[in-house]
């Protein structure tokens, strides 16, 4: 038998969206926060450059320029009322934080420092503005460690690595989460009214990522296994600088900080795809055009990497070639000394992981699996929706990269990510909050957790010829080879049937730990149970999609249908069967138009 907890709210995820919704429901209700990790190991430490917020602290801005923005750079999928919700109550959130203790870097004037980053522009000149309040390369981090201690402050109860193997639903409500404890291999049952997952995304479905290993898509897989639809799964962002091969990001910040793209012949090739916007296109332009130029030949020694240069002397010859000011109006004049300062950890990696001083040397990079756009459908208030007219189901909220509010749409502007995670989060605490003051508790099931224990033992009992590992590495290949930057019918068809062949020789494992304690053996294999799923879902989403939008670009439909494509792709597993459905994108003040950067 289980033991069994109970909770009026329970948080699935222990990362920014699921401290700030824990934290937010802590408020009024009895809540407990589950983490795989230590929360502040969570992935929301790796979001580097800054979370994006219309201030204004060093020039001109204002929520419906960052609104439209969001919008164009959603390739005009995003729901327009949501992206309003969050660009207008970015502001508040960030000073919010600023209270909270994070320490933010500084204006002169003291005020939060911001920094350009890409697609985010003053709407009358489409110039570059500086949106995203940063601290220094490390503001998830920073995020993570302020949410967390006033987490501890507000008494959230915690269950540090305890891993969510299940979600229990009676009468079409949620009733608790099944866990396995991981230092102990027991099984826990957390009875609750209302729970949030906040799991983050799946990028470890493929083979070049900037996600951490614990990015398996645990949440929506779960979910997806009771019946409940995911969102636009083809869109997934690739980030354009990673570090060649390893994936590791290198944040858009160094752009920001003014650092150009430069390909194997030496040429700054950003103003051929962007003229005015330039090095700070929106992603899936910037990393379209990195491919172009890698497929073209002009990869550096014919290999698939380009150079992002942040070197002083770089950044300012091209600054004063593109008219770059400071935001007084004086010369631009980047040095040694504020590339430390203000990138860090960036300067940290290139150095340990490739030998290679940013502040001499250029950065070899090359795209990488960054963000999922789609995922758990939700209403702006986090409420999960479960069809195409959005109906709510009861007590179950989700929040964060699991979720897909959808404000991202095609494709997400960098530093909107740390804000959806505290606006969503928040709201999804307080409406969980709010339901269970009226909500009773359901009856638990006989043996609630039958079913989690049952996959387990299949797991720790299998004696197959397949080996985890091996199937892993073959599912990341083909999924980065055929579902990635540029996708066509062929490919994705071949994606698709392998990762079916992969489903089958999965019942085939043989893990060979079959102890309790820590067994990260047995957890690595269910995790890739739930990377399959979800996989399968990204690639049929991407092969039915019969047009180019946002981070879904098809060589063989290569232009944007909103006739036919404006709307969002809803998936269902009906009893092992995928099917697919759609919904219509809320379109309140930005007719969809091309877009020009
Ligand atoms: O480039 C970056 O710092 C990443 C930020 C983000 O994904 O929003």
């Amino acid at each position: 038998m289980a033991k069994v907890h109970q909770f009026d709210v329970v948080v699935v995820g222990g990362g920014g969206a699921g401290l700030m919704a824990g934290l937010y429901a802590s408020k009024t209700a009895k809540t407990a926060v589950i983490s795989k990790m230590y929360p502040t190991r969570s992935h929301t430490g790796a979001a580097q450059g800054g979370i994006a917020a219309a201030l204004g602290n060093s020039e001109g801005d204002n929520p419906a320029w960052h609104m439209y923005d969001t919008v164009k750079g959603s390739d005009y999928l995003g729901d327009q009322d949501a992206i309003e919700f969050m660009t207008s109550e970015a502001p508040q959130a960030v000073i919010e934080l600023e209270n909270m203790g994070l320490p933010f870097d500084r204006t002169p004037e003291g005020r939060i420092s911001q920094r350009p980053f890409g697609g985010h522009t003053n709407n009358e000149t489409g110039k570059p503005v500086r949106r995203a309040a940063h601290a220094a390369d490390r503001t998830g981090h920073m995020i993570l460690q302020t949410l967390y201690q006033q987490c501890l402050k507000n008494k959230v109860n915690f269950f540090d690595e305890y891993q969510v193997l299940d979600f229990i639903m009676v009468n079409g409500k949620a009733a608790g989460v099944v866990a396995v404890e991981l230092s102990t291999g027991e099984l826990h049952t957390i009875h609750a009214k209302a729970v949030i997952f906040a799991t983050g995304g799946h990028g470890r479905i493929f083979e070049v990522t900037s996600n951490a290993y614990a990015y398996t898509g645990d949440g929506a897989a779960i979910l997806f296994r009771k019946g409940i639809p995911l969102e636009d799964m083809e869109f997934f962002q690739f980030h354009p600088t990673g570090i060649y091969k390893l994936g590791i990001l290198i944040t858009e910040g160094v752009r920001g900080e003014g650092g150009v793209l430069i390909n194997g012949k030496g040429e700054r090739f950003m103003p051929k795809y962007a003229p005015t916007i330039k090095d700070l296109a929106s992603r899936d332009v910037v990393s379209r055009a990195i491919y172009t130029e890698i497929k073209e030949g002009r990869g550096v020694d014919g290999k698939n990497y380009v150079y992002l240069d942040i070197r002083p002397e770089t950044v300012n010859k091209f600054a004063a070639e593109d008219g770059r000011t400071n935001p007084d109006g004086s010369k631009f004049n980047l040095t040694a000394e504020q590339v430390l300062k203000k990138l860090p950890d960036i300067i940290d990696f290139c150095r340990v992981y490739l030998g290679v001083d940013p502040v001499t040397q250029m950065m070899p990079i090359q795209p990488t699996a960054h963000y999922t756009m789609g995922g758990i459908p939700t209403n702006k208030f986090g409420e999960v929706v479960i069809d195409d007219k959005n109906t709510v189901m009861p007590g179950l909220y989700a929040a964060g990269e699991c979720a897909c509010v959808s404000v991202h749409g095609g494709n997400r502007l960098g530093c909107n990510s740390l804000l959806d995670i505290v606006v969503f989060g928040k709201h999804a605490g307080l409406r969980a909050a709010e339901y269970v003051k009226t909500a009773e508790f359901e009856k638990l099931p006989e043996n609630a957790e039958s079913a989690s224990r049952s996959e387990f033992d299949a797991l720790r009992k299998g004696s197959g010829k397949e080996n985890v590992f091996d199937l892993s590495n073959e599912m990341k290949k083909v999924m980065f080879a055929e579902v990635g930057i540029y996708r066509n019918e062929k490919d994705m068809q071949s994606a698709l049937e392998k990762v079916r062949e992969l489903k089958k020789r999965f019942k085939d494992v043989t893990v060979s730990d079959t102890g309790k304690i820590f067994n990260t053996e047995l957890l690595n294999a269910w995790e890739f149970g739930n990377l399959l799923d979800i996989a399968e879902v990204v690639a049929l989403s991407a092969l039915n999609r019969k047009e180019s939008r946002g981070g879904h670009s098809r060589e063989d439909f290569p232009d944007r249908d909103d006739k036919n494509w404006l709307k969002h792709t809803l998936v269902w597993n009906k009893n092992g069967k995928l099917e697919i459905d759609y919904k219509p994108v809320v379109i309140t003040k930005h007719q969809p138009k091309a877009r020009v950067y």
